[in-house]
């Protein structure tokens, strides 16, 4: 089969000398076809990474079996067409930044002839081309993400895995990353990315799981991403908004503000929005026809409920 298939995975570790056991990953069964990109969310010690180990051959299961186009992770003609972003990457700080491309390029023996090419190719493509030269200690943490992103993607590799790749990136970066995505999509590249935050994985992947302690809770398909049409709810200041104004009058801003009334309890108003910018768009428009607003929040997506109720997902340290 064309893509990846784990049927129940199992990783322990064994903490210390002789110290307890850590089960890691349990049972974990999973098929991501062929050009999917699919998302692995959950809190810290989920074991997000631990499963792209497994995946990438570098950890061996206690049990269950994984399989990508039909062979074992840790084939040499596997390990050849997948890029990697590790979660924390090393770097020989003194390494100019081409230099580094330069020598992973030969690492993964590409053709020493496109070398010189493929490494300014690379360098464009996260948009490094001017830091080329500039050695890798002075590399800001974003620049250092965006380096190792260009190392994952040498040689066109049919399959990415990237652990947390958006993290310590600027705003710049992640429309940077996002339109990389979009761009390995295009090109039917199956990618896996590991993220503690919800809204790096929903905007760019077709499928998200999210792990907790060591199971896969759930499986969703994301709709057809950035124009995923949101949920606002609106509460008004002093009175609630269902006795303020009505029905109609509510229903009549919102087709003014390209927006579309879904519900009005006592308490509050539902509305659909495109985006953000639609939302801001009826807020004004709410605002202008006299209707207070005290309060506007996104309703939560099933993904959001899972993740915040997860116990330590909240405030989690990276
Ligand atoms: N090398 C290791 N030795 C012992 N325990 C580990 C090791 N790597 C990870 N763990 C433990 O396995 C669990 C999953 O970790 P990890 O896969 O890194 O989670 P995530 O990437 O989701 O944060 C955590 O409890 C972590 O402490
Ligand atoms: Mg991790």
């Amino acid at each position: 089969m064309a893509g990846i298939e784990v049927i129940g995975l199992t990783k322990t570790y064994r903490r210390g000398l002789g110290g307890e056991t850590v089960r890691a990953l349990t049972d974990v069964s999973l098929a991501i076809p062929a050009g999917e990109a699919f998302g692995i969310i959950g809190p810290n010690g989920a074991g997000k990474t631990t499963f792209l180990g497994c995946l990438l051959g570098f950890l061996r299961p206690d049990a269950g079996r994984i399989t990508i186009d039909g062979h074992a992770p840790d084939d040499l003609a596997v390990r050849a067409a997948t890029g990697y972003l590790p979660e924390r990457l090393i770097l020989d700080r003194w390494m100019t930044g081409g230099a580094f491309l330069a020598y992973h390029h030969a690492l993964a023996r590409l053709p020493e002839a496109s070398r010189r090419a493929d490494v300014d190719a690379a360098l464009e493509q996260v948009a490094l081309s001017e830091a080329r030269a500039q050695r890798v200690r002075e590399y800001s943490r974003g620049m250092l993400q965006r380096l190792g992103l260009a190392q994952a993607l040498l040689g066109a590799p049919r399959y990415v895995f990237l652990d947390e790749p958006a993290s310590g990136v600027d705003p710049a970066g992640v429309v940077l990353f996002r339109r990389l995505l979009s761009d390995l999509k295009r090109r039917a590249v199956t990618v896996i990315l590991n993220s503690h935050q919800l809204d790096q994985v929903e905007r760019v992947c077709d499928r998200v799981a999210f792990v907790r302690a060591g199971r896969v809770e759930a499986i969703e398909t994301i709709s057809a991403g950035a124009t995923v049409a949101r949920v606002l709810r609106v509460r008004a200041a002093g009175a609630p908004i269902g006795e303020r104004i009505a029905r109609e009058a509510l229903a009549a801003i919102a087709t003014q503000a390209g927006a579309e009334l879904r519900q009005v309890t006592a308490a509050e108003a539902r509305f659909a929005v495109a985006d953000d910018a639609g939302a801001a768009r009826l807020i004004a428009a709410l605002v202008a026809g006299g209707v207070a607003v005290a309060e506007a929040t996104p309703e939560e997506s099933r993904l959001e409920r899972l993740f915040l109720d997860a116990p330590g997902a909240t405030g989690a340290t990276p």
